[in-house]
């Protein structure tokens, strides 16, 4: 492949799985995350499937702590071809539960860590000119507002939004733009305690209970599409497709019965 990749949430779960897959196919990676052990033990792992690697610990809520992501990026490999801005945290609680620090932290994380990634690394790719591509990780929960999710639905279904204007506006450029909407993966997110300071809402963090599920997938298979996406320049990228269809059909017959159809 010989081209490099940016990927952020690269520490654990879908972003170490993409990294992982990116390093099988010979691209450079920069792997960003806030969490500093947990992304040594990924860059790690990359390295020993040969790819030449950097870590960079990264705050993707600070748009100065992406910029400096990027700077670093372009300092080690001289050129950026794919960024994955995928980092995102999770509550389970109805928004009438969540705090403000709960609004604030989810969406920093999940809609600005995406807005600070498109602005820092976009507008330099496009002047380098070369063919490359971004992907935002949403979720089916930008698709479908699900019970219980509610914060963190209202940050997804804005990905969705930025990622389809922005599939748009670089519909004419070498770059490609996909979104990665994945159903249940079996990851850290459940159990993810990397809440910063800023964000705590004193020390009563509403509570991320495990849903049950049979439907788990594994992040390796979720890298796998995330790939043949990127290659193939397709926008949606889903993880459960029955499960995604089956929600997409009963959401969109809502919004046909609201135009009385
Ligand atoms: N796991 C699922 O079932 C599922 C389903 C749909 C969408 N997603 C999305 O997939 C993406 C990846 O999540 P995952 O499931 O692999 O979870 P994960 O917890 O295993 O990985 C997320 C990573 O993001 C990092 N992170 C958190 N805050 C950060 C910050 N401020 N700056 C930089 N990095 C930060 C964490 O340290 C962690 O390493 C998220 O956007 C999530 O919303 C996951």
């Amino acid at each position: 492949m010989g081209k490099t990749a940016v990927i952020t949430g690269a520490a654990s779960g879908i972003g170490r799985a993409v990294s992982l897959a990116f390093a099988d196919r010979g691209a450079k990676l920069v792997m960003a995350d806030v969490e500093a052990d947990g992304l040594e033990a990924a860059r790690q792992e990359a390295e020993a499937r040969g790819a030449e690697t950097v870590g960079v610990v990264t705050d993707v809520t600070q748009q100065a702590s992406v910029e400096a992501l990027a700077d670093a990026a372009w300092a080690r490999f001289g050129a950026v071809h794919i960024v994955h801005n995928n980092a995102g945290v999770l509550i389970r609680a109805p928004m009438l539960d969540a705090a403000e620090k709960d609004w604030e932290w989810i969406l920093a994380v999940n809609l600005w860590g995406v807005i600070h990634g498109v602005r820092a690394f976009v507008p330099r790719m496009l002047e380098a000119g070369e063919e490359g591509h971004i992907v935002n990780t949403a979720s089916e929960a930008g698709h479908f507002a699900g019970d219980g999710y509610g914060v963190y639905n209202t940050s997804k279904f804005a990905v969705v939004g930025l990622t389809e204007s922005l599939a748009r506006e670089l519909r004419n450029t070498p770059l490609g733009v996909s979104m990665l909407c994945p159903g249940q993966v079996e990851t850290g997110i459940f159990t993810n305690t990397n809440r910063p300071a800023s964000f705590q809402r004193n020390g009563d963090d509403v509570p991320v209970e495990r849903r049950a599920t049979d439907n788990a997938m594994e992040p390796a298979d979720v890298a796998a599409k995330v790939l043949a996406a990127v290659e193939a320049g397709e926008l949606y990228v889903f993880s459960h497709v029955d499960e995604a269809r089956s929600l997409i059909e009963k959401r969109h017959g809502r919004l046909m019965r609201g135009l009385g159809n």
